[in-house]
């Protein structure tokens, strides 16, 4: 049964689209069949693998239609891309029974076929961030330097938290991810910090600044994963994932 892996943090340009980009490529590339899920409208995941808007998006999935035809974006790899439908979805799903739980029951009609779901969301933490919560066994939360905001990571820890005692009960995994995106040298005092206020996990792997030429960071079409340089710290990444 695949696993589900969300990518969640409410702070703007924290790596999310990023990581979950790579994350999919670095899969990809170890064989692993993987189902990456758009939840954001602005689209960028679905445009980083060449993906253009289609009727089958994530907008239908949660409010309308039973099965969706995902995208094949390589032999390994298929997508569910957003649509800007998403930006009005919380307000429409608000009169839906269940609301919170209708990804969860959406994903796991896919689960057997692949071994992994990589969900990209958006930086709110309304209703559909909730959704990707309550459907993940595994939630990412990418921390850049250059925001050296403690408190903040601490909130969104606690409110992750929240979501998982009031509707899922079940633990929800989730991991500190270290993205020094900008080469900061004081990466270093915010994780002791941030390990000192609430005590989260790390992911063991530590993302360093990655030069544009060997990620996929723009629109690419056709997506050709092994044009990029091998990147080692996603495929560390990837490894300890396999381990969690
Ligand atoms: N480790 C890294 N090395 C180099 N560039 C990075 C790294 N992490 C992120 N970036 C770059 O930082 C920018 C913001 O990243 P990204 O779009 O993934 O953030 P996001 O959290 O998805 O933003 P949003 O909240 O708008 O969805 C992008 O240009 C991305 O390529
Ligand atoms: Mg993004």
């Amino acid at each position: 049964m695949g696993k589900v892996i969300s990518i969640i943090n409410n702070q703007l340009g924290s790596g999310k689209t990023f990581i979950s980009t790579n994350l999919v490529v670095q899969m990809s590339r170890s064989l692993l069949k993987v189902l990456v899920i758009d939840m954001d409208p602005q689209n960028e995941l679905s445009q980083n693998f060449g993906a253009r808007e289609t009727d089958d998006n994530m907008y239908l999935a949660l409010t309308d239609k039973e099965h969706i035809e995902t995208v094949k974006i390589h032999p390994a790899v298929e997508l569910i891309p957003a649509c800007l439908d998403l930006i009005g979805c919380e307000i429409e799903l608000v009169t839906y029974p269940n609301r919170e739980y209708i990804l969860a029951e959406f994903i796991n009609k896919y689960r057997d076929d692949y071994d992994y779901i990589i969900i990209d969301n958006s930086s709110g933490t309304g209703l559909l961030v909730v959704n990707a919560l309550i459907a993940s066994d595994l939630v990412i939360v990418p921390v850049v330097a250059e925001i050296n905001d403690i408190e903040r990571n601490k909130k969104l820890v606690h409110a992750i938290n929240k979501v998982d005692e009031l509707l899922v009960s079940k633990k929800l995994n989730v991991r500190f991810l270290i993205n020094n995106k900008s080469a900061d040298s004081t990466i270093g005092s915010l994780k002791n910090s941030l390990k000192n206020l609430c005590n989260p996990k790390f992911m063991k792997t530590e993302l360093p600044h990655l030069n544009k030429s060997n990620v996929v960071s723009t629109p690419e079409s056709p997506w050709n994963p092994y044009e990029l340089e091998n990147i080692n710290s996603f495929k560390s990444l990837v490894t300890e994932i396999q381990t969690i």
